[in-house]
């Protein structure tokens, strides 16, 4: 019964204002219940804390003295910048987020224990601050390889390309690492896409480079070595795409370079890169 209640809570908070975006919310998110009876919540864009009322956050604008995710910022791009944020050092701001963030993902659960968590927040930055456009979550120790929890854009931004940059980033923290990595699942149907679409374009790519030497046979495992994309991924995105084949007790990639070139064209835009000389970063722990 109480799982059923969960499933069916009806959306409570309609909309919110956050930087300069009005955004109508998507899910229910368990806000403390003196949150619940108001139709719009109002966010300091910084700091995250939401309030009922436009003077609360007049307000609290005036006092806040942040203009960026707290945390160390070890990426930086053009306008482009990522904050890692430690949920233990900072507990009330990855509670927030987690808040904000309910509100557009349907099937996940909110970690209170935000403390054992990296937040990885990406802003557009501009003379008035940092500006978050999206950020993905991680646990510090993963048991099941899991190299991220939760990634969201927010709605003004999204189709934009950050979705392919965040999983892109989230892969480029596991090659450092030294890990194979995969999110977690359940997924969403558009976090599926947006994977499906990460996948395929970068073992394409590699696939493609690799066509005119016939010296060298990728296998599997290699391609999961060179992009540290768990090797269940790579199988699975390689059979949707009819590309690989199993023989005598083997996977073997059968990789005719016009199919390649179709399926690359169907992939559509790589959208924005990561520039790994630009990330300053060393493993958790
Ligand atoms: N309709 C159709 N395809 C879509 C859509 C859409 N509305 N949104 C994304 N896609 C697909 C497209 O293939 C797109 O590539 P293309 O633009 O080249 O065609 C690809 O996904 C990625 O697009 P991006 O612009 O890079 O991604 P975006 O910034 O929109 O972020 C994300 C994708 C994070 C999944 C976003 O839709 C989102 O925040 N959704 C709500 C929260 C969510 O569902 N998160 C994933 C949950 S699963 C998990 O957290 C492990
Ligand atoms: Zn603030």
């Amino acid at each position: 019964l109480r799982e059923h209640e969960e499933f069916t809570k009806v959306k409570n908070i309609a909309k919110i204002e956050l930087g300069r975006y009005e955004i109508d919310t998507w899910y229910f998110s368990p806000f403390p219940p003196e949150y619940n009876d108001c139709p719009k919540l109002f966010f300091c864009e910084f700091c995250l804390n939401f309030m009922k009322r436009k003077e609360q956050l007049q307000r609290h604008m005036k006092k806040c003295d942040l203009k960026h995710p707290p945390g160390d910022e070890i990426y930086r791009s053009g306008t482009l910048s990522m904050f890692e944020v430690d949920g233990k050092k900072n507990k009330v701001y990855g509670q927030n987020l987690c808040y904000l963030a309910k509100l557009f993902l349907d099937h996940k659960t909110l970690y209170y224990d935000v403390d054992l968590f990296l937040f990885y927040v990406l802003c557009e930055c501009d003379d008035r601050g940092c500006h978050m456009v999206g950020y993905f979550s991680k646990e510090k120790h993963s048991e099941e390889s899991y190299n991220l929890a939760c990634i969201l854009t927010l709605p003004p931004y999204q189709r934009k390309g950050y979705g392919k940059f965040l999983i892109a980033f989230s892969y480029e923290l596991s090659k450092k690492e030294g890990k194979v990595g995969t999110p977690e699942r359940p997924l969403s149907d558009l976090g599926l896409l947006s994977y499906r679409g990460y996948w395929t374009r970068v073992l394409l790519e590699i696939l493609k480079k690799h066509k005119g030497n016939i010296s060298i046979k990728v296998t599997p495992q290699e391609l999961s070595d060179m992009t540290a994309i768990k090797s269940d991924d790579i199988l699975s995105t390689l059979q949707s795409l009819d590309l690989i084949q199993y023989r005598k007790g083997q996977h073997v990639i059968c990789a005719d370079p016009k199919v390649l070139d179709r399926h690359l064209k169907a992939a559509g835009r790589g959208g924005l890169d990561v520039d790994v000389s630009k990330l300053i970063w060393t493993p958790y722990k």
